[in-house]
């Protein structure tokens, strides 16, 4: 039996999972590290964290396995996107990195937009500035701190700088490569011209792969620190969506997923290149060589419902504050007795791009209950995924197999709201694994086990349970919804004022 192991540097730790493989999950490990917030819309974390977690997590699942080290055939990476390593002539890094939900970049993305014109960003980078990619926070350390750009030799996104610990080779991957801003994504490859207009040194980036390709092997220090064979491949891996998107099958036109953790994002697979012109979804080459998946994101989903749990209840009733939550908002009918959730709390990014929209309960009356205002929170987050998925329609694109992962998939109850809501059915999978069994996938593709990505999905994914529209729900949400939509518009201003008290 050949084993291959999936890395996934997260934002609240990394997680390593060593699967057979059949997917089979034998050995997991996760290990956590703070985020840093130096200053209101700033974020950033420690690359050390992640290197160290990356070392101490394959060290224990490769002991914890008992797996021989023979038959551990490749390992795949993937990360949360975005974010910005600096790196010196001596491979120090030089200052914290700044991660995707970092939000200092305004005028960086006015000088972007300046400098190459809207449409001609959308139409290189498939994308339009966000303050979040990696490109205007190179433009940020250029400006603010020149004396670490001056320094600056190489710059790798978090996952590839792990690469770069495990393997010594500074590379990265078409997926993740999509989100800084300095890909052509039609061409899939860096851009002379976007660069050249930034005065970027491409000699700063590294050499981009598709994402099952074998970009090197573990060094001689690396596995002894780990246990691994030295030579051990490691192949190019994935951004976390794309990843999550192999580890759920979706692979062909016409599926897509939905996930729900901190942020939500609703993710379809494209064989040809689909790109909003109004920049509400964004577009990335897939981990499937020749094909691109559009990206809806909401920013606050998961972190709508984090903020309004009942952490202290729960622990009074020795129950998983989740579940409670489900039931209770389970009690509550469609409609949460006619109120309305924005769940704005970070701003938003489809289908509105505005950083200062903020949340919003609508409607709310004497006789509402916390459990209203519960059930009204999920709702409103299925709202705004939904919005992901008009936009999706508006570009043509179908789908016609949904499925649900992430914390809030987990959920039968938000299930049942996004399959009434999408009017499609809603499946989850045996593996809970997403990003990680993605990416363990890819480099079973570099390994040779399997002969393609497709081929691979279709051995080792499995469906679990199916969730059908109710035909009932489905008018009733729809009302709903189509209130839900005429609020935002009506308080865009107001969002703008507020944010300059
Ligand atoms: C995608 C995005 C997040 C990060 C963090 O554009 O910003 O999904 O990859 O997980």
């Amino acid at each position: 039996m050949a084993y291959i192991i999936g890395v996934d540097i997260g934002t609240s730790g990394t997680k390593t999972v060593l699967f057979d493989e059949s997917g089979k999950v034998i050995a997991s490990k996760t290990i956590e590290y703070p985020m840093y917030q130096p200053k209101n819309g700033y974020a950033e974390q420690d690359p050390k964290d992640w290197a160290d977690a990356t070392v101490n997590t394959l060290k224990a699942v490769v002991s914890q396995s008992g797996v021989s080290k023979d038959d551990i055939k490749g390992i795949g990476l993937s990360g949360q996107m975005h974010g910005l390593v600096m790196l010196d002539k001596d491979n120090e890094v030089i200052r914290n990195s700044i991660i995707w939900c970092d939000q200092r970049t305004a005028k960086e993305v006015e000088e972007m937009n300046a400098k190459l014109g809207e449409r001609k960003l959308i139409e290189i980078t498939a994308n339009p500035a966000l303050t979040g990619w990696t490109a205007a926070k190179i433009l940020w350390v250029k400006n603010n701190e020149p004396q670490n750009y001056e320094r600056c030799r190489h710059i790798l996104l978090p996952k590839d700088y792990i690469r770069f610990i495990l393997t010594g080779e500074y590379a990265t991957e078409v997926s993740d490569a999509s989100g800084m801003q300095l890909l052509d994504v039609p061409n899939r490859c860096w851009s002379d011209e976007i660069l050249n207009a930034l005065e970027i040194d491409k000699s700063l980036l590294g050499k981009v792969y598709e994402s099952c390709e074998v970009t090197g092997t573990l060094t001689k220090k690396m596995a002894e620190l780990t246990g691994l064979n030295e030579g051990t491949i490691v192949v190019g891996g994935a951004g976390d969506n794309a990843a999550a998107a192999v580890g759920t099958g979706v692979v062909e036109d016409g599926k897509a997923f939905t996930t729900i953790g901190t942020s939500g994002v609703v993710f379809a697979h494209t064989s040809n290149i689909s790109i909003d012109a109004l920049g509400r979804v964004h577009t990335c080459c897939a981990a499937v060589p020749g094909a691109w998946h559009v990206m809806g994101v909401t920013q606050g989903a998961g972190l709508s419902l984090k903020w309004f749990r009942e952490k202290e209840t729960a622990k009074l009733m020795g129950v998983d504050e989740y579940y409670l939550m489900d039931k209770e908002a389970e009690t509550v009918e469609v409609g949460s007795n006619r109120l309305l959730y924005l769940p704005y709390l970070m701003g938003e990014r489809t289908p509105h791009l505005d950083p200062n929209a903020r949340g919003v309960f609508f409607g709310l009356s004497a006789m509402h209950t916390k459990k209203d205002m519960l059930r009204a929170v999920m709702e409103g987050v299925s709202y705004s995924l939904r919005d992901c998925v008009e936009v999706f329609r508006e570009m043509k694109i179908d789908i016609n197999d949904m499925m649900a992962c992430g914390g809030g998939g987990s959920s039968p109850l938000w299930r049942s709201m996004l399959a009434d809501l999408y009017n499609c059915p809603v499946k989850t999978l045996a593996s809970k694994e997403g990003p990680a069994l993605g990416v363990a996938l890819l480099a079973s593709v570099g390994a040779g086990i399997y002969s393609s990505v497709g081929e691979a999905c279709k051995q080792v994914i499995e469906i679990n349970k199916i969730q059908e529209p109710s035909a009932e729900k489905v008018d009733e949400y729809e009302k709903y919804y189509q209130l839900y939509r005429e609020i935002y518009p009506a308080l865009k201003n107001s969002f703008s004022k507020l944010s300059t008290l």
